[in-house]
């Protein structure tokens, strides 16, 4: 090879590394632009392990997933359909969540950890949903049309669970870590096993406090409070039953209702955190 020859195949090698360096800057510009503040927000709102906004941007591949997502599905609807898959597939390479680009995802999305996590393409997903890895929003179905589910706002799908067929999970419901849900789950229900079961209302609105959405599920006097206060309004709910039965029997129990401490489990619960 003569010097000439050499020097060129230099130029190139260095000509090619610059259009590379030049395509990833220009995509991660991109990104950088389509990431909204609430974005990276409801990461430090979500996430206590979160510290700062550098890291946030740089250490969280939900956030990279969900801002790879608006640019995908922007191709998707615009016609661009192999574009939008294959920048979704290079985002599931590089973070581990697969988010077909024809879903429908809502604001302050937050995806936690994130690896495993599989969204096909006729899910819709309301605001403020999160979920944690090895979550499925995955359809029972090949036929065409809407064969996912519909999360509505508010929703916490717990690690491993599996959202399956063209359900509806109400706002603010809770899946359980590793449930099969594949009914409809009710507003502010809870969710949990295989195939999944809705968890007792009564017990719930007592105030046990899911992981994932109190800012103290760590410390054990909140939980031990939570459970004070859960037990409370069981025994409540028992006295209450009493009275009822003594009435029947013609006993007035007016005095004792109108004695009654007004006893509102929520408003504590929400002291607690
Ligand atoms: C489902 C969940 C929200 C329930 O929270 P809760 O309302 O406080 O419920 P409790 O802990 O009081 O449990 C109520 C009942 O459900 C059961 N249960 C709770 N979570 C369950 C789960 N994931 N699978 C099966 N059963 C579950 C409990 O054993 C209990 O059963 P019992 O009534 O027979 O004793 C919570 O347990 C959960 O799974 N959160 C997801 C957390 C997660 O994925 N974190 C990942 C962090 S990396």
């Amino acid at each position: 090879m003569t010097l000439e020859h050499s020097i060129m195949a230099v130029l190139a090698i260095i000509g090619g590394l610059a259009v590379l360096v030049l395509c990833a800057g220009l995509l991660i510009a991109l990104l950088v632009y389509v990431t909204s503040r609430e974005d990276v927000n409801c990461v430090f709102d979500r996430d206590p392990a979160a510290r700062t906004t550098f890291e946030v941007m740089t250490c969280y591949p939900g956030l990279h997933a969900r801002v790879v997502h608006r640019v995908s599905h922007a191709l998707w609807k615009s016609g661009f359909k192999w574009p939008a898959r294959f920048l979704s597939h290079l985002a599931r390479s590089v973070t581990g969540i697969e988010i077909h680009p024809g879903a429908t995802i809502g604001r302050r999305f937050f995806i936690d950890h994130g690896m495993g996590v599989v969204i096909g393409e006729t899910a819709e997903v309301g605001d403020d949903v999160t979920l944690y890895h090895g979550v499925t929003l995955g359809g029972t179905s090949w036929k065409e049309g809407k064969r996912h589910p519909t999360l509505g706002n508010g929703v916490v799908v717990g690690a491993g669970a599996k959202v399956l067929g063209p359900i509806l999970v109400g706002d603010n419901a809770k899946i359980g870590s590793n449930a099969v849900v594949v009914k409809d789950v009710p507003v502010g229900a809870t969710a949990v096993g295989v195939p999944a079961r809705i968890l007792d209302e009564a017990r719930k609105a007592a105030g046990f406090n899911p992981y994932g959405i109190g800012n103290d599920q760590n410390d054990p006097f909140a939980k031990a409070i939570h459970g004070l206060l859960g037990h409370s309004m069981v025994v409540d709910q028992r006295l209450e039953l009493i009275l009822a039965h003594l009435e029947k029997l013609g006993i007035n129990v007016d005095d004792d209702r109108a004695t009654a401490d007004k006893f509102d489990p929520r408003h504590l619960n929400k002291i607690v955190d």
